[in-house]
């Protein structure tokens, strides 16, 4: 991604609520010792034992990444997300939960991504991206031609995304820019394969609240080997 063309920002309010102390606390502490580094680097230096290292976009709250954190202790996840009041919940759900595997970036993904090398990621969520609904707006949706070939670039040959969504018009939006890009393989052989919330999905109270207006759609990508 070009430092000369910063991406258009994708996300919404940076604060709402006052943050509470104990959280504000975490922010202060456990925050410094998760940021993984701003300048290029290899996530495994980070957990050299890990067996995968997996990517969420815009966590939320924090509760999809810390449970599947906890799900896999021997796996590496880095969070990425820009909404402070998300990061002090997820820095609560790390630290009682006591999680050693979590590196967290309070700042754009993009950002994050564009400081990884090539085929480093084994896994990446994009789950209830904000929707951008007004035509005027698509154009600040995460999932762009551009930000689908970065996530091709990343990903191991085989490794897996998962991207979800409760509007319809990005379901289609999305769905058409992942099968335009030859290194995704769209798993879906019928329709329960999209309606039904996958095996080792984890929801959160935000995909609770149905804001969107469908009912929530999950599409799961392969990342193809450059020969298949
Ligand atoms: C609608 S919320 C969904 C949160 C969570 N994924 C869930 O399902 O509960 C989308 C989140 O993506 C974050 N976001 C938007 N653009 C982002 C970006 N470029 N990098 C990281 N996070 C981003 C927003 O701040 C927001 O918290």
């Amino acid at each position: 991604m070009s430092d000369a063309h910063p991406p258009l920002r994708s996300y919404g309010r940076l604060k709402t609520r006052t943050i509470k102390p104990r959280q504000a606390a975490l922010m202060e502490t456990l925050l410094p010792t998760l940021r993984p580094p701003n300048a290029p680097f290899d996530p495994r230096a980070l957990k050299p034992d890990a067996d995968e290292v997996w990517l969420e976009i815009g966590f939320g709250g924090g509760e999809h990444m810390a449970a599947q954190a906890q799900r896999h202790p021997d796996l590496l996840l880095i969070g990425a997300e820009p909404f402070q009041n998300g990061v002090a919940s997820a820095l609560r759900h790390i630290d009682e939960a006591a999680l050693k595997n979590v590196r967290v970036l309070d700042g754009d993904a993009r950002e994050l991504m564009a400081n990884l090398p090539d085929a480093s990621l084994d896994r990446i969520f994009v789950l209830f991206p904000d929707p951008w609904p007004k035509s005027r707006h698509n154009k600040r949706r995460i999932v762009q031609a551009e930000t689908v070939a970065e996530f091709a670039r990343l990903l191991k040959p085989g490794g897996k995304l998962r991207f979800a969504s409760d509007w319809a018009d990005y379901v289609d939006w999305s769905l058409a820019r992942f099968v335009a890009n030859p290194a995704f393989r769209w798993t879906a052989e019928e329709a329960a394969n999209w309606r039904t919330p996958p095996a080792d999905h984890i929801t959160t109270r935000y995909e609770e609240k149905r804001l969107g207006d469908c009912a929530p759609v999950f599409l799961d990508f392969i990342r193809s080997s450059p020969s298949a």
